[in-house]
């Protein structure tokens, strides 16, 4: 297949590009920026030089790659994390996921692409309501916190458009909490300056996913699947209180600190508050039925003991 990637030079990109040329694809790699050409042309691929938020280059990029299948992996979450303004903190990624969709969306149909593939998030847009674990039947939050709400309109925004292209087929990845290899040193150094502690009853569920697995789960939706939306996320949703100590502890870092709820919402805000007391988990029970896929880390328990800076568990770990 002849592949175009935007956002190909990220984390999740320098991890899929390679597994697309080991299947036999040709794969035409965007990056908005020349000095990262000569890396993605070494992860065998073509580059292309374009802004993911300009609807006239992008028709040309893609035009020229003539693809059978477009992935959509832009977002721009580098930096400091600001969940007071998280909404602030998610503004460009709002854009890539609104504008910058609907651009590639009309170049891939333009183009003749058959497929279409966009990444999502899973976790906090579920609804916090019911029981700990969520499926793609279940609705998304109806009342996010203040701060979210543009992020989460942008989230709906994906979701909508991405599986109405018919004839194009649309796949929307809702992936997990990222760790692995360039996917989570900003994380884990919170944690072990104890920048992150447990609010409240740390009784928030979270679903995480190895970057290396996110790949994989891309790799296996460009030729499985209806078009619809899929959770990607591992096999053990987990409590804060399950998950933040265990990380410290793999980490090398004294255990997290604990602050009550009020101290929690003056400290870091409503989103940081419902992060870590209300959020659901996911399941994954549709991709795997569906998509054909299994993560290589199923557990984050073996990934953050062993995974944070590998792709794959070594021999006999798993
Ligand atoms: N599910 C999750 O948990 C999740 C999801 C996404 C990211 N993250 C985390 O966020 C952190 C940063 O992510 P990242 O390294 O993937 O980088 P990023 O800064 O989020 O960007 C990803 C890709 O999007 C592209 N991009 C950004 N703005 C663009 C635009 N206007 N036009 C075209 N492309 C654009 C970038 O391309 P250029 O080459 O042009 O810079 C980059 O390659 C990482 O720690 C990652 O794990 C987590």
């Amino acid at each position: 297949m002849r592949v175009f990637v935007a956002g190909a030079a990220g984390a999740i990109g320098q991890q899929l590009l390679p597994l697309l040329v080991a299947q036999g694809h040709q794969v035409t790699a965007a990056t908005r920026s020349p000095a990262k050409a000569g890396r993605l042309r070494e992860l065998g691929a073509e580059p292309t030089v374009v802004d993911g938020l300009d609807a006239i280059a992008v028709g040309e990029a893609v035009a020229r790659a003539e693809p059978d299948a477009v992935i959509h992996q832009m977002t721009s979450l580098a930096g400091d994390a600001d969940l007071r303004h998280f909404d602030r903190m998610f503004a460009v990624t709002n854009q890539l996921r609104t504008q910058g969709t609907d651009h590639l969306l009309a170049a891939a149909a333009a183009a003749g692409a058959r497929r279409f593939i966009a990444q999502s998030y899973t976790g906090w847009p579920n609804i916090r309501d019911g029981g700990p674990v969520k499926t793609e039947d279940d609705p998304l939050d109806p009342n996010p916190p203040a701060a979210q709400r543009e992020s989460l309109a942008a989230i709906e925004h994906v979701e909508r458009v991405v599986p109405a292209a018919a004839p194009m087929q649309g796949i929307v990845l809702r992936y997990g909490s990222f760790y692995g290899p360039g996917a989570s040193d900003a994380f884990v150094d919170l944690v072990r300056k104890r920048r992150l502690p447990i609010i409240g009853d740390g009784a928030g569920v979270w679903s995480f996913l190895h970057i290396h697995d996110a790949a994989t789960a891309t790799l296996a939706a460009l030729e499985h699947g209806q078009p619809g939306v899929y959770n990607v996320v591992d096999d053990e949703p987990a409590r804060v209180t399950e998950w933040l100590p265990f990380l410290a502890q793999a980490v090398g870092a004294k255990p997290p600190r604990r602050l009550p709820v009020w101290l929690g919402r003056l400290a870091a805000g409503e989103a940081a508050v419902s992060a870590m007391t209300q959020i659901r988990g996911s399941s994954n029970a549709r991709a795997k039925r569906e998509l054909g896929w299994r993560p290589a880390w199923p557990s984050w328990r073996q990934g953050f003991s062993h995974g944070l800076a590998s792709a794959e568990p070594a021999r006999g770990a798993a």
